[in-house]
């Protein structure tokens, strides 16, 4: 049976939630996040940033505001689901070591085993670009155009053991134009990311969601 969320601590100004978050590439939106953390007094922080490899661009990010900043890249072992279970391990290490109180998933291309998720469940959000239940998985844009879709959007959501199937905390909506390509809707989706995650940060930080 799956586990129940476990919600983090109500946090405020004054003691802010203890955030680490995990990114695989360009990073733009850990980029949105800090400086939204950083434009006034906010319930949440930014403590460690982690990545999937050394050369994830967006590891640039955290370096440059002095925020203790990992790339974790995938040990040398040969079987597949040992390697798997060994990443997971070193990152959950560093996030315990870092005394992390919500991993926030910006573009983390990984799935997290249902092991790790149970460890972090209800602390563990998710950012996904589509309005789920639509278009899970690695390919959202060419999955909404190759349906036609004339509206896609954003889902921030709590994680849980399947995949992009956790808790929906909220969505966005974008418009389809007609001659969108992937990447000019992965751009317009972007940007109403880069608004609402940081917002829905800011409601889970001081308890305004029940699980
Ligand atoms: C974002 O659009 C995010 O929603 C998506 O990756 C992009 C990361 O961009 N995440 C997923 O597709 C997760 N399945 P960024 O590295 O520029 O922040």
């Amino acid at each position: 049976m799956d586990e129940a969320y476990v919600l983090p601590r109500p946090a405020s100004i004054e003691d802010p939630l203890r955030i680490a978050v995990l990114i695989s590439g360009g990073g733009s939106g850990l980029a949105a996040l800090l400086q939204y953390q950083e434009s006034e007094a906010r319930a949440h922080q930014t403590v460690l940033v982690l990545a999937d490899s050394q050369d994830a661009g967006g590891l640039e990010h955290g370096r440059s505001r002095e925020i203790e900043t990992h790339g974790i890249s995938l040990p040398q072992v040969e079987d597949k689901v040992q390697r798997r279970q060994s990443h997971e391990e070193l990152v959950h290490d560093a996030l315990v070591k870092a005394d992390v109180e919500l991993v926030v998933l910006s573009g983390y291309m990984r799935i997290l085993t249902p092991s790790f998720v149970r460890r972090w469940k209800g602390r563990l959000v998710n950012i996904h670009p589509s309005l789920l239940p639509k278009y899970p998985g690695a390919h959202a844009h060419r999955d909404a155009l190759a349906d036609g879709a004339t509206v896609s959007g954003c889902t921030v959501h709590l994680v849980d053991e399947g995949v992009d199937s956790g808790m929906i905390l909220a969505q966005s909506e974008v418009p389809i134009l007609a001659d969108d390509t992937e990447s000019d809707l992965q751009e317009r989706i972007k940007k109403v990311e880069h608004v609402l995650y940081p917002e829905v940060l800011d409601r889970l930080a001081v308890g305004e969601y029940s699980a």
